[in-house]
């Protein structure tokens, strides 16, 4: 178990594995997991303006107004002993939510420990992008070419029928990283001259990146970092 407080950020474009590396080491690790795109699915299948707004957003590949976004990252982030800190998926995505967020750290006298870029070509995110499938039912993810379920595109757990996100589509994935290039990746320097950064070859398989990941994390690299 880690004794030091892990407040880190998993940066990186869409596909590139950042929501299913999330999930493994914040359970391995007690972090809460924060995924601003799970959050805004939630969201955008109410009936409120807002969640119709998000929706079409979304579905265009368009990135949802700052303003919305920080308030719901207020909303969710919490400081409680009952975590070693907290693990960001998906934010900040520009550099005025990255001051966004540092001021709210500073607000609640929390720092930011690690940014860890998920570094993976253009052509393997697309690929992955378009293969991805979830379970309606349980939520778990699948990709018929990586991570396929046992049986022909149906849930292990459930036995249902998977489906695609409806952002998985061509368009909309050139959008989202059309989106990542213009308005994500400037926090990549943001980060560097902060001191804050460290890249990962997130091209292997999921066991593969989740042990990189581990080392990184076992080998305190977030400790020095107030
Ligand atoms: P979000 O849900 O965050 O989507 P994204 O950024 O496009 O990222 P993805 O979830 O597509 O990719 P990922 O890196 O998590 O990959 P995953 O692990 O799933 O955001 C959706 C939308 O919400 C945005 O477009 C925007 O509109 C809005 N939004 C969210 N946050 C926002 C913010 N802060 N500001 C403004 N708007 C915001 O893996 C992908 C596939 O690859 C899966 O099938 C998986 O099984 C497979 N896979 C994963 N790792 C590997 C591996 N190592 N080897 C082989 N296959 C792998």
């Amino acid at each position: 178990m880690v004794q030091y407080r892990i407040n880190a950020i998993f940066l990186g474009p869409p596909g590139a594995g950042k929501g299913t590396q999330a999930e493994l080491i914040s359970k391995h690790y007690s972090l809460q997991h924060i995924s601003t795109g799970e959050l805004f699915r939630k969201e955008s299948e109410s009936k409120t303006a807002v969640g119709v707004k998000i929706r079409s957003i979304m579905e265009r590949g368009e990135l949802v107004p700052d303003e919305i976004v920080f308030e719901v990252v207020k909303k969710n982030l919490f400081f409680g002993e009952n975590y070693n800190g907290f693990l960001l998926d998906g934010f900040p995505r520009n550099i005025l939510q990255a001051e966004m967020l540092a001021h709210f750290l500073e607000q609640n006298n929390e720092f930011l420990s690690a940014v860890i870029n998920f570094i993976v070509p253009k052509e393997m995110l697309v690929m992955r992008l378009l293969q991805r499938r979830f379970c309606p039912v349980c939520g778990k993810n699948y990709n018929l070419q990586t991570l396929p379920p046992k049986n022909d595109n149906l849930c292990d757990i459930c036995n249902v029928e998977l489906v695609k996100r409806p952002d998985d589509n061509i368009e909309t994935i050139t959008t989202r990283i059309e989106m990542y290039y213009t308005n994500t990746e400037p926090l990549v320097e943001y980060y560097k001259s902060k001191e804050l950064l460290h890249e990962v070859d997130a091209t292997g398989s999921v066991e593969h990146v989740f042990v990189l990941l581990k080392n990184l994390f076992d080998n305190g690299f977030y400790k020095n970092k107030k």
